[in-house]
């Protein structure tokens, strides 16, 4: 308690930014800021690159200056340069007595802090189509996606997560023209998303091979000279019911809310064993005709439109070529994804009143977000600004037992099994395993998810089920592993946590143990730095490091057999790091398993 950021390290950074602009009649604020963690202990525990501060004079000068008088004192030991760096040196002991308590104490609140305090984001993020495939993008942004939210609320922000399914459209109409041919209540009704995949499959084909006929029929006839009437086809039908559904028609708009409601009870029990779970689930057909009117009139109003053969477009090139012209709506009358996009980041300002919204979409939409942020700010929504697009890269290779994987359970499943078929390999431990199908559920998913987040978000990677689930490397099991291993040295130890409060934390003298309590000090850092970048790798980083820190603890940092003292002190320093690793797979989303 008596460190209110919860930041061990602020104390620290507190006191050598006054120090410091005693000495060099810098603002103690700009010193503050400037500060940086390191990654080798050897470098010291903070770093100022000189540079950063733009002086006239040579950085390596002023270092060298600024070092030999700092004043060394109980906080810290030492500040030396080296080049452009001024290094600090933490006060071991005074670091361990800040940070152990500090992690234990605040438990989950650790690594948190308020700096979104009073501030909204929505988080909208998976965003699947209804009777599309569940594909890489939408599992990609399902877990880059809940991570910014839970990142978002460990920085004191209000989050609203959103899920805006792909739901409108006259993909649609052929859906529900489709399931008067080939639906069932009872498929619907069993597996709706399956069974609307499988409908539109069907009925998409049958329009297919349709124009194929009509194509041969009209060049048949046209060879002969005769004139070929043409039929009206499965994809004009389909036109004509989307714009029965857009005019507000009640039965086609009650099919299309049963299909939805169905679907959406699906998704709910698929996203919560990713730890998802959302606030809303809008979506392409939630927007209200009269929001896209206004802002066609806002858009009119504002010269921003131009007709083009009925069809009205937004000419974007005068702003910047790339973004070439957009339209907002169809020769028909009828509406497109942008013009719903439009909408609906209108109606969520007037109910929302955001301070950010996100929205979490492969790079792909690149365009179609530049779009849309440059057409809200012609509109001269000021929230314009606050609208960000987060993007990620592309998957290869992602497929399950059963062929290419098309539904996120089937994905989840197959994690399941896989995993299951790779503790089964130890035979000795497996036996253990007091309920192998959870943990398999658990740590298979765990593989899945570490894999996507472990690198930084633009990168393409390769969906490998035999390297995302080993035990060795840096994989999701690898951490579930590490964190049951510290759940272990608790229960082996024969104390309990209360026996390690008041602990003599002065007794942690070995290397191994300060290396680890500086890199527990930098956890909550390392969430900002998370929320700088809004990489999940940051995190996923630094838990590896951490834990690989934690590993080579255990050859040097016994608890069993030690003296009461010494024995309570360093179980104290593993259920810190517990603590540590526990929270940031929180963070990732993941749930940490007790044993394995
Ligand atoms: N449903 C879309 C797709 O699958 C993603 C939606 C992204 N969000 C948005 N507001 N456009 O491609």
């Amino acid at each position: 308690g008596s460190n209110p950021t919860g930041n061990p390290f602020d104390i620290f950074r507190s006191y050598i930014a006054t120090e410091l602009a005693t000495v060099s009649e810098i603002p103690a604020e700009t010193i503050y800021s400037c500060l940086e963690t390191t990654s080798k202990v050897g470098n010291g525990d903070l770093i100022l690159p000189v540079p950063r501060l733009r002086l006239k004079a040579k950085p390596a000068d002023l270092a060298a200056q600024w070092a030999e008088k700092f004043p060394t004192s109980s906080l810290i030991s030492q500040a030396t340069s080296n080049g452009v760096f001024l290094q600090f040196f933490f006060n071991t002991k005074v670091l361990n007595n800040l940070v152990i308590p500090s992690i234990l104490h605040e438990q989950k609140t650790y690594g948190t802090n308020k700096s979104g305090a009073g501030k909204k984001v929505i988080v909208e993020f998976s965003s699947p189509n209804i009777a599309k495939p569940f594909h890489a993008g939408h599992l990609r942004s399902t877990i880059i996606g809940s991570f910014l939210a839970n990142l978002h609320e460990a920085c004191g922000w209000d989050v609203v997560k959103m899920n805006y399914l792909g739901d409108w459209g006259k993909q649609f109409g052929l859906l529900a023209i489709g399931f008067e041919k080939y639906g069932t209540e009872e498929e619907l009704k069993e597996d709706p998303i399956k069974h609307l995949y499988d409908v539109y499959v069907k009925i998409n084909a049958a329009a297919t091979a349709q124009e194929e006929e009509i194509k041969a029929a009209k060049e048949a006839a046209e060879k002969e000279g005769k004139t070929y009437e043409a039929p009206v086809t499965l994809h004009d039908e389909a036109r004509a019911y989307f714009k029965k559904m857009e005019e507000g028609d009640e039965a086609a708009k009650a099919i299309w809310a049963r299909f939805r409601d169905l679907s959406i009870s699906k998704y709910v029990d698929t996203y919560s064993r990713l730890n998802v779970h959302y606030d809303v689930y809008s979506g392409e057909s939630q927007v209200a005709p009269e929001s896209m009117q206004k802002a066609l009139e806002i858009m009119e109003e504002k010269g921003i439109v131009v007709k083009d053969e009925g069809a009205v477009l937004v000419d974007l090139t005068p702003y910047n070529k790339k973004l070439g012209k957009a339209i907002i709506q169809k020769k028909d009358g009828t509406t497109l994804y942008l013009t719903r996009d439009i909408g609906a980041a209108a109606e969520r300002y007037e109910k929302y009143k955001f301070d950010k919204m996100i929205y979490v979409v492969a790079s792909q939409q690149d365009l179609h977000l530049n779009q849309l942020f440059k057409i809200l700010e012609l509109m001269g929504y000021e929230w314009a600004s606050k609208c960000v697009h987060i993007n990620f890269g592309m998957v290869t290779g992602m497929s399950t037992r059963k062929g290419t994987a098309v539904f996120l359970d089937q994905i989840l499943e197959t994690a399941k099994e896989n995993m299951h078929d790779v503790m089964k390999k130890n035979e000795v431990k497996y036996a253990q395993v007091e309920d192998p199908d959870y943990i398999a559920d658990v740590v298979g998913i765990s593989a899945v998810m570490v894999q996507d987040m472990a690198a930084k978000r633009i990168n393409n990677y390769a969906f490998e089920w035999s390297r995302m689930l080993t035990f060795e490397g840096d994989t999701g099991p690898y951490l579930q592993y590490a964190h049951a291993r510290l759940c272990s040295v608790e229960r082996k130890s024969g104390y309990k946590s209360e026996d390690t409060m008041n602990s003599n934390y002065d007794l942690l003298v070995e290397q191994q143990a300060s290396d680890l309590i500086r890199i527990l000090a930098q956890y909550p850092d390392v969430v900002n730095t998370a929320m700088k970048t809004q990489e999940p790798s940051a995190i996923v980083t630094y838990l590896f490091k951490m834990s690989h820190v934690v590993s080579s603890c255990y050859d040097v940092l016994w608890v069993a057999n030690q003296e009461p003292a010494l024995a309570t002190a360093r179980l104290s320093l593993y259920l810190a790091a517990r603590q540590v690793l526990s929270n940031g797979m929180e963070l990732l989303g993941l749930k940490p398993v007790q044993r394995m």
